[in-house]
């Protein structure tokens, strides 16, 4: 492979791009936009030139980049290329116009690719002649930086496809993880109850922000606690993809969104790039104090944490990934200090069942009910990695 498409000029295009330029790909960036094009090349160059200063490019690399990468508005363009991965606005309609545009123009061996993070791969493929050819290949923000790239065959895709897609990947210096196409393929699914569940805890009152992503940073050794993360990510995009995880799953209980995230979002309450969110980023603005309850901490951190691990393991059960890709996508994915199958094994299973079991009899709801897998594990007294 030598000649890579991006369609799109955004910020995962942009970045896929870079990617692609890095493996040493003549690259295309298309965009149906002549100012994003401007400004992704701009953005492009000076990234260049960040990592010239940092010592990590040279400027013969970079000339040489600056040879093998075109941008442009004319979609004909891409014709010659082997790979082509788009990563245009999420909705099915335009994405699904424009693969049937890029299948007459590419030559019948090109690899289709989406980087959708929500859509169904089998459904955007079904506007294909040819849909045996079309694969998810779904990066993380921000591209050039997060190893994780998940790997998603529609339900037509041939199978040689999907191990050139890993391959290609994996020469990319990337880590693929293949996943079922289901709704928020991998990370997506099983991190929801870091979210979830912290935002649970709070409504109840059993404790605030401030203690409840304590609790998960310094007990659990997550990098940010999910209030920080949200307000990272940005309320508006956690919570689409919730509710869109949670209507694809048609309603389970287990995703459901929250309507203290929802009022956030309708509030305009973003996070860190409104200034608002679950914290204020007005200069001096101070926080309160986490609690120093330690008893309260400890069951914070393991009522989140066994939602995790039950999310987990259920995705293992129902062949979402292998173990091993689990493990992998949500360390390398979202930066979990420790795979939650690992996990699993080290709190015992015996002990997550017992957990699930006493929210599932305490609340009666849905959203607590224990994994058939970990209880199986717990019945049979193994662990995931024997
Ligand atoms: P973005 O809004 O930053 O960029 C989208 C680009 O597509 C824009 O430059 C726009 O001009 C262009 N575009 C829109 N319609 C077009 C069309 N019909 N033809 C050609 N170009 C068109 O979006 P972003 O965040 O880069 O997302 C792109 C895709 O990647 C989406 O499918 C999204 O779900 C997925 N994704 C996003 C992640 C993120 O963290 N932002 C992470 C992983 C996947």
């Amino acid at each position: 492979m030598n000649t890579i498409a991006v369609i799109g000029c955004g910020t995962m295009g942009n970045g896929i791009a870079q990617v692609s330029l890095q493996a040493g790909n003549t690259t295309y960036v298309y965009d149906n936009n002549e100012q994003s094009l401007g400004k992704a090349k701009l953005s492009m160059l000076a990234t260049f030139d960040r990592l010239i200063e940092k010592g990590k490019l040279t400027i013969d690399l970079k000339n040489q980049f600056a040879k093998q990468l075109h941008y442009t508005s004319v979609l004909s363009d891409i014709a010659a290329c082997d790979l082509v991965i788009e990563a245009i606005v999420e909705d099915v309609n335009i994405k699904q116009q424009l693969f049937m545009q890029i299948e007459t123009l590419v030559k019948p061996e090109c690899i289709i690719a989406s980087n959708t993070s929500s859509l169904s791969i089998t459904s955007l493929a079904s506007c294909l002649q040819n849909p045996s050819r079309f694969i998810g290949i779904h990066f993380f923000n921000p591209a050039p930086v997060m190893p994780l790239v998940e790997i998603i065959p529609g339900i037509a895709t041939d199978k040689i496809i999907l191990q050139q897609t890993i391959d290609l990947i994996s020469n990319w210096k990337k880590l693929p993880v293949t996943a079922k196409d289901t709704p928020g393929f991998i990370v997506n699914r099983i991190a929801r109850p870091f979210y979830g569940e912290a935002i649970r805890t709070y409504e109840e009152g059993i404790a605030g922000f401030e203690t409840i992503d304590a609790a998960m940073k310094t007990i659990g050794g997550f990098k940010m606690g999910p209030f920080e993360l949200m307000d990272m990510i940005g309320n508006d995009i956690n919570f689409k993809v919730t509710e869109s995880v949670w209507t694809q799953m048609f309603f389970d209980a287990r995703y459901r969104p929250s309507l203290t995230q929802k009022r956030l979002f309708e509030a305009g309450y973003f996070g860190k790039k409104t200034g608002q969110g679950y914290y204020n980023y007005a200069a001096n603005q101070a926080t309160d104090a986490p609690s120093t309850d330690n008893e309260l901490m400890q069951k914070i951190f393991l009522r989140i944490l066994v939602m995790l691990i039950n999310e987990a393991a259920e995705a293992l059960y129902l062949k979402i990934a292998s173990r091993d890709d689990i493990d992998t996508a949500m360390t390398k994915g979202v930066n979990y200090p420790k795979g939650l199958l690992k996990w699993a094994d080290e709190v015992g299973s015996q002990k997550c069942v017992q957990m699930m079991d006493d929210l599932f009899n305490a609340y009666h709801e849905e959203r607590y009910r224990c994994s058939i897998l970990l209880r199986k594990m717990a019945l049979e007294g193994k662990l995931f990695y024997q």
